[in-house]
C-alpha cells in the first residue's frame, strides 16, 4: 500500500456509481455542501461557468427516470442535482471549456457525496441533443445554458462496490 493513502484518496477509491437508494431523505444543507464542493473545482481562467438545479420532487424524478435512458436510479433517488454550464461565461466563450469545467464540478460532487456516506451517479444529458432539449423544456432552462448531467443522490442500499481500474499499461514515462 502506498505511503500516500489518506482519507481523501480512500474516498476517491471508494466512489462508485450508485443506482439503488433507501428512502432516507438528503437534507438541503447536505445538498448545498455538495454543490459547494462542486464550486471548489478548478476552471479555466477561474471562469466558474456552472449553474446547478436541485430537484427533490419525487414525481419529477420519476418522470426523468421514464424519459432518460439508463436512469433507473432516479426511481429511488431522494434528490438530484442537474449540473449545467454556460458557454457565455467560459474561457473564450468556448463550449469545450464550459463542459470541462462543469465536469470537474460534477466529479467533486460525486466524491463529496461518497465522503458523507451518500451515493450518486452521472446520468448523461449532454451531448444527447434530444435529452438536452427535453431537460431545457422540463426545467425551464434558457437556450444558452447546457444541462450536462443529472446526479441522482441518496443513501445507498449497498449493492454497489468500487471497481479496481488501475492499469499499469496505460502509464507512459517520458515518451509513449
Ligand atoms: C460522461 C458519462 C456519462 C454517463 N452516463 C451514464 C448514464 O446515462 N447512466 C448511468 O447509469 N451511468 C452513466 N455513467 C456512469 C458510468 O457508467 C460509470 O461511471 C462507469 O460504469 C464506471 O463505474 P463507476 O462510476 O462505479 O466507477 C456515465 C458516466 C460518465 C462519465
Amino acid at each position: 500500500m502506498s505511503e500516500y493513502v489518506n482519507q481523501t484518496i480512500e474516498t476517491i477509491f471508494k466512489r462508485k456509481t450508485v443506482r439503488d437508494f433507501t428512502d432516507k431523505p438528503v437534507s438541503k444543507e447536505t445538498i448545498e455542501e455538495l454543490i459547494k464542493a462542486g464550486m471548489a473545482a478548478p476552471t479555466a481562467v477561474n471562469s466558474q461557468p456552472w449553474e446547478f438545479i436541485v430537484v427533490t420532487d419525487k414525481n419529477m424524478m420519476k418522470e426523468f427516470a421514464q424519459s432518460l435512458q439508463f436512469s433507473r436510479m432516479l426511481d429511488t433517488a431522494t434528490a438530484a442535482i442537474i449540473v449545467c454550464t454556460d458557454p457565455q461565461k467560459s474561457k473564450d466563450k468556448d463550449l469545450n471549456y464550459a463542459v470541462i469545467d462543469a465536469t470537474l464540478a460534477s466529479e467533486n460532487i460525486l466524491i463529496a457525496a461518497e465522503s458523507v456516506g451518500l451515493g450518486g451517479a452521472w446520468v448523461a444529458i449532454y451531448p444527447k441533443n434530444t435529452v438536452v432539449d427535453y431537460m431545457r423544456k422540463t426545467l425551464n432552462i434558457p437556450e444558452s445554458i447546457i444541462p450536462l448531467n443529472v446526479i441522482p443522490l441518496g443513501f445507498p442500499v449497498g449493492n454497489e462496490k468500487p471497481k479496481n481500474k488501475f492499469n499499469q499499461n496505460v502509464i507512459h514515462y517520458e515518451k509513449w
